[in-house]
């Protein structure tokens, strides 16, 4: 086999994962290609098209030795054995399961192609996120052909974490690689621990049979999703107990049956996939006829539109029950820290309702302000984008934070407070602010699952 390795789909998985491959593996020819012209040309440029810590530096040391980036897809099949396909999984928004399934066209059209333009026997990766058993609807159409070529499917999630990616792909808690356990399907396996194992320990590098590796993918996800409404839920009655969530948390992390990480309160998880796979979980174990199961896992979404329709509704109450003609401004826009992403970030849904209630909302973000406008495009209401956070909190009656960015830790509030209509407010959707110290300024603060600290009299 040669040493070429294929990437179809050039997104936030395909570029950043193959970037790391081509660093560690210098000896192989890495290429990533996707129908998307305008992200190929941005991936060939100074500009990336997404921002991710340390992305920069490892693209401009791979680039042109043995990473390339292009738009010949037909080409790349042909020239390469084995093929990762990172292409884009979303929520079905037709049809059958519209809103619940995962929309495999772009899958398929992938596989179709492959099938169209390989003349040589190819390991074909599902390095996307997929519905357990999608690898076989895969291997029956790759091996539909009886002209001597063979494809072995196999499963390779990703688990990264978006504004951490390097360093989660440099140093994994696991590398999850799922294979058929027969003869080929173990050999094919191989050819890709290999890989991995030029900077993985053998140890982490965990080989299942390719059911377990699709699904364990899902249940990640689904696991992550939980503990964030579980300790959102909780937020929602410390507010009614003055207990403080943070301190509960910590309490609970603690055990170290728990564990502490993932269990910040916020206004609601974002992101482009632990929505999408919840639903896609939900999907399928109503497929298989398991409705308490799916009830159970379907709460996880519903509880975060609860506590992001909670946070309107305590801006609401705390702002004397109206926020009309008010401004609000909203500190960050991504849907987590150090990443320009904004798909199903909670500042979406609180910017629309903000502007339901004929607010004006003030839109600051370091990195993420030209996705906001895609965002907010098609929707009705005064919406501001301004990137300097002291200039869009000028005249505001409210901040709200909505990303954990550093920044918003180290603002000087004593002056933004100066340059804020009265009585100010801050709504802590992140609990990332110094709440004593904005209140000591004279805000009134709102943080999440605490107690707030106000001016005015019980
Ligand atoms: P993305 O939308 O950023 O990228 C997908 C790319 O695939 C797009 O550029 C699109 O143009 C391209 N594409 C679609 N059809 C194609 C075709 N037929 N030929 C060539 N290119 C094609 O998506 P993403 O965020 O990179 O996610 C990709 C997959 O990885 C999804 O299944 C997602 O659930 C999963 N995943 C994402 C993350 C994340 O942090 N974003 C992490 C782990 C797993
Ligand atoms: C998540 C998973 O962490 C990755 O393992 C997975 O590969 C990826 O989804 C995927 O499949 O796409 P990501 O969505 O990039 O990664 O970022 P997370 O760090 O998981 O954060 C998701 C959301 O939860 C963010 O909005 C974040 O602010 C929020 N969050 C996270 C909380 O509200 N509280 C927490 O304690 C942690």
């Amino acid at each position: 086999m040669n040493k070429n390795i294929l990437c179809i789909g050039a997104g936030y998985v395909g570029g950043p994962t193959m970037a790391m491959i081509a660093s560690k593996c210098p000896d192989y020819r890495v290429t990533v290609v996707d129908i998307n012209p305008q992200r190929i040309a941005a991936w060939n440029s100074d500009n990336l098209p997404i921002y991710e810590p340390g992305l920069d530096d490892l693209i401009r040391a791979t680039r042109g030795k043995n990473l390339f980036f292009s738009t010949d897809v037909e080409e790349a099949i042909r020239e390469n054995d084995i093929i990762f396909v990172s292409v884009n999984t979303p929520t079905k928004t037709f049809g059958a399961g519209a809103g619940m399934a995962a929309d495999l066209q772009y899958w398929e059209k992938t596989a179709r192609q492959i099938l169209e333009n390989a003349d040589s026997s190819k390991i074909v990766i599902e390095k996307s996120t997929l519905p357990v058993r999608t690898a076989l609807a895969m291997e029956r159409i790759l091996n539909s052909q009886a002209n001597g070529i063979s494809f072995d499917v196999l499963s390779n999630p990703e688990f990264l974490a978006e504004g951490s990616a390097i360093w989660d792909m440099e140093n994994p808690d696991r590398v999850l690689i799922g294979s058929r356990e027969t003869d080929r399907g173990r050999e094919a396996r191989n050819a890709i621990v290999e890989i991995y194992a030029r900077w993985i320990p053998r140890e982490r590098i965990l080989t299942t049979n390719i059911w377990s590796s699709e699904l364990s993918k899902l249940v990640a996800n689904a696991f992550l999703a939980q503990r964030i409404s579980s300790i959102n839920t909780i937020s929602a009655l410390c507010e009614k107990t003055e207990a403080d969530v943070a301190e509960v948390a910590r309490a609970v992390g603690m055990d170290s049956r728990i564990g502490a990480k993932f269990l910040n309160a916020s206004v609601g998880f974002g992101g482009s996939c632990f929505k999408k796979d919840i639903l896609n979980l939900v999907y399928l174990c109503r497929f298989y006829g398991l409705e308490e199961v799916a009830d159970y896992w379907e709460r996880v979404v519903g509880i975060n539109v609860y506590q992001q329709e909670r946070f309107i509704m305590s801006m609401l109450t705390a702002m004397f029950n109206t926020l009309a003609g008010k401004r609000i401004c909203l500190l960050g826009f991504a849907f987590k820290a150090n990443t320009g992403d904004t798909r199903e970030s909670p500042a979406i849904f609180i910017a629309r309702r903000l502007a339901e209630e004929h607010a004006e909302v003030v839109i600051s973000d370091p990195k993420a302000l030209g996705n906001a406008r895609l965002d907010l495009a098609g929707i009705d209401g005064a919406f501001h984008y301004v990137e300097d956070p002291y200039e869009a909190a000028k005249g505001c009656h409210a901040l709200a934070v909505m990303t954990e960015w550093d920044l918003y830790s180290s603002l000087d509030y004593e002056k933004i407070f100066a340059q804020m209509d009265k009585p100010a407010f801050i709504f802590d959707g992140r609990n990332i602010l110094d709440h004593k110290r904005c209140f000591e300024i004279g805000f009134n603060v709102y943080p999440i699952g605490k107690p707030p600290l106000t001016h005015f009299e019980a």
